[in-house]
Parts: structure tokens; C-alpha cells; sequence
């Protein structure tokens, strides 16, 4: 299923393994062994035991405020009389591809296809009966739940009309036959799972994503997976905090490549550096994925991370980082690195994202405060850049 062992945990493997055994009474390793890889019912069960299906309605809101404002001012106006079709994987317990039934209905769409799709038959399952409990709800703007959704003894269930508008099936996104045979899709929403990814099934996910995206299709990626996304080629639609990225060849957008001819390249060394003080970011040429099938699993060091940055290493600066986040959990320094691989390619929103995410976890992280004030101006926005530059000269003061 292509999950990085060390990523979910070796320990919730290992429950995994030991919750299957006792259910099947295989009392050795090797026997349990011998049964799942005999067995795809059993193989089923264990994959069961280790996903974690935590998702709920409108995670992430930004990026279906961009899905709404990307159908209504480009796809309607490029196909008038066409169906606009959307991808949901993994779709988990089914709140994320339900959240964009929900999104489209409401800006008055009626022709859309959503088919979803997740490796887990259990969350399949919950996501087919669309009765939700409050954990689905979170966070401010419920609104629409007092629109969609009737509240029973069970809990919140979804209105038939939305429900039947989700197509759901068990798939493996990174199965070699997944999506070969389907009709392209012009946005696809791969969320918050491409993180638990090795670098070598990141990868091949990222292959498989491109193939099913038509040319002008958008890509969600989490909050977390714009770097990565990134370094895979595609380029960031620019939409404020939604994570949606096009294809470099694109027709809707400034690809990767006529963005460079645009501006001059950034000197490598410069990369890590804080930006000059007019606030004027540059540019290098995103990372291309290296040729070759398997790429091992990075080294996590950080500083390593920071000389990939500076030697405009740009995709084994976000490799070992997003090693560094998936083995270690969250760190401020792999959070600013990440910025800074995304503000060199001009990303500015996931820059920004990602640098509020290190000042966050470490309020004096003084090269974080300092590009993030210069990425907010360079945004428009004075006053906000002005106090994050007082925030990192206090923030310099206290380390002297
Ligand atoms: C954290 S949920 C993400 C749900 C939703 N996209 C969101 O962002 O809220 C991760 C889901 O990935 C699914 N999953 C794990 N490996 C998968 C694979 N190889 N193919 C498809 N789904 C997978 C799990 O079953 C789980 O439901």
C-alpha cells in the first residue's frame, strides 16, 4: 500500500501484526506470515488494521473556496455545456468528496461526475451509510450542515440528494493498474496520504496522478505535500492556501519553465539566505525527479537538507525534509527549509504557509520570521510584514 513503516509507526505495525494473529490463531510470526501472503481476504485485514482514516467535512476550506472559483471562472466558461469530473483519493470515511458535492451544489453546478476512491473497505463502508458523528464537523462555518444534513439517533446523515452524487470504490492508488483505464479527471483532490509515502512510492504516486489529470486539471495536494508536489514538477495555481497544483505543461498556467525565463535564476548558495530587503523574491528552476525507478529512502539530517537548498539541490532538500517530518514528527527547521525550497520556486502561499508553520512551532526562528515578513510584503501586506520584522530582530535580541 506503499505506507512508510517508520512514517505510521513500526509499533502500530507491529499491533497490527499482533491483533491478526490472536483474530486468526496463527501463534507464530511465520505462520501469520505464510497466511497473508496466501490470502488477500487476510492481506484486507491487516492493511484494515494500520490506515488512518481520520478526514472531516471541509478540511482545509481554502481549497474548496479555489475548487468553486476555479469551475465557476475557467472550467464553466473553457466547457459551457460539459461535465466537470472530479477524483476524491484517498476519500477515507467519504467527507472530503461529499464536502465537494457539497461545494459544487451549493455555487449552483449541477454537471459533475465525483468518483472516490480509498484502499479501505471499512472506511468504504461508513462512507456509503453517510452518517457522520461530530468529529466529522470541525472547526467554525457549519452552516452547511444544518442545509445537508438531518440529525437522527445515529447522527448527522446526508441528504440523499448529495449522497448519490459520490461514486465510491476500493482502489489502491498505487497499484500498477489503478487508473490506467479511466477517463481523465479535471481536478483531482490526493490529500493528506502522499505524506506517509516513501520517496520511491511518492513517486510512482505522483506518475499515476499526472497520467489521470487532463492537461488543465488541478491537483489538491495537503498542507503538508506542496513541496513534494513541487519537486515532482507540477506548479502552484497561486490560490491563496488551497494546495492546488497544475501539471508544468499546463494551458492555464505560466509553466515552470516560462516562470525561469521570466526572472533570473537565484544563485544557489543565495537560497537559504534571507531574500533581499526590497522584499524581491527570484526564482530557480523547480527540481525534476531524478531518472531511474527506485529512489531510496533520504537521510534525515537537516543540515544536509539546508546544503541541498544552498547547492540548488532543490528535490533532496524536500526529500530529506519531508523524511525528517514523517520519522521525527513536526520541526520547525524542516517546516522553514520546506518555505524556502517553495518560495525559490516562486510558490508564495505554500512559502508562507510553511514558514507560519515553523514560527509556529518556534516562535524565535529568526530566518523563518524574517522570510515570512518579506514574503508578506512582497503580498501586499505592510503592516503584517512590519510586525514580523520587529518579531525577528526581538526574537535576535534574545538570542544575544
Ligand atoms: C488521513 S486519510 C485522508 C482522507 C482525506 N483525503 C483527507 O485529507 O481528509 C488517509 C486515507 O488513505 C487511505 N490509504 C492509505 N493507503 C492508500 C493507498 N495506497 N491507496 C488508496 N488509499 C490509501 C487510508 O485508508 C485512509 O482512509
Amino acid at each position: 500500500m506503499g505506507l512508510d513503516a517508520t512514517t505510521v509507526g513500526s509499533s502500530t505495525v507491529e499491533r497490527g501484526i499482533r491483533e491478526r494473529m490472536k483474530a486468526t490463531g496463527a501463534d507464530s510470526v511465520e505462520k501469520y506470515w505464510n497466511l497473508v501472503c496466501s490470502s488477500a481476504v487476510e492481506l484486507q485485514e491487516l492493511v484494515e488494521s494500520v490506515v488512518v482514516p481520520e478526514t472531516w467535512f471541509f478540511r482545509d476550506n481554502h481549497a474548496f473556496t479555489a475548487l468553486g472559483k476555479l469551475v465557476r471562472e475557467e472550467w464553466s466558461t473553457r466547457n459551457p455545456a460539459g461535465v466537470v469530473r472530479l477524483l476524491s483519493v484517498p476519500c477515507s470515511t467519504g467527507e472530503e468528496p461529499y464536502s465537494l458535492a457539497i461545494c459544487l451544489h451549493g455555487s449552483g453546478m449541477s454537471r459533475f461526475i465525483i468518483d472516490a476512491v480509498d484502499i479501505s473497505e471499512r472506511a468504504l463502508t461508513r462512507a456509503k451509510a453517510a452518517v457522520f458523528g461530530r468529529n466529522s464537523f470541525r472547526g467554525a462555518g457549519l452552516e452547511f450542515q444544518n442545509n445537508y444534513f438531518e440529525k437522527n439517533a445515529n447522527g448527522y446523515e446526508l441528504t440523499a440528494g448529495i449522497r448519490c452524487r459520490v461514486n465510491f470504490e476500493r482502489g489502491n492508488l498505487i497499484e500498477e493498474t489503478f487508473g490506467a483505464t479511466r477517463q481523465k479527471y479535471d481536478f483531482i483532490f490526493c490529500r493528506n496520504l502522499l505524506i506517509y509515502f516513501d520517496a520511491a512510492t511518492q513517486k510512482r504516486a505522483f506518475a499515476k496522478l499526472k497520467q489521470m489529470l487532463t492537461d488543465d486539471g488541478v491537483l489538491f495536494v495537503g498542507p503538508s505535500e506542496g513541496a513534494v508536489a513541487v519537486s515532482h514538477g507540477f506548479v502552484s495555481t497561486k490560490l491563496p492556501s488551497s494546495f492546488a497544483f497544475r501539471k508544468s505543461g499546463g494551458k492555464l498556467t505560466l509553466t515552470g519553465e516560462e516562470r525561469i525565463k521570466d526572472k533570473p535564476e537565484r544563485k544557489a548558495s543565495a537560497l537559504s539566505k534571507p531574500p533581499t530587503s526590497t522584499g524581491k523574491m527570484t526564482t530557480v528552476r523547480p527540481p525534476t525527479p531524478k531518472p531511474g525507478i527506485e529512489t531510496p529512502e533520504p537521510e534525515i539530517d537537516l543540515s544536509l537538507a539546508r546544503r541541498s537548498a544552498d547547492a540548488g539541490k532543490l528535490e533532496d532538500a524536500t526529500q530529506i525534509c519531508l523524511a525528517h517530518l514523517r520519522r521525527k514528527g513536526a520541526s520547525a527547521e524542516a517546516y522553514y527549509l520546506l518555505g524556502l525550497v517553495q518560495d525559490a520556486c516562486n510558490a508564495k502561499e505554500e512559502a508562507r504557509e510553511l514558514y507560519r508553520k515553523a514560527v509556529y512551532l518556534q516562535p524565535d526562528h529568526y530566518d523563518a520570521l524574517i522570510h515570512l515578513s518579506l514574503l508578506t510584503a512582497s503580498l501586499g501586506d505592510a503592516n503584517g510584514a512590519r510586525a514580523l520584522q520587529h518579531r525577528a530582530e526581538r526574537a535576535k535580541q534574545n538570542v544575544k
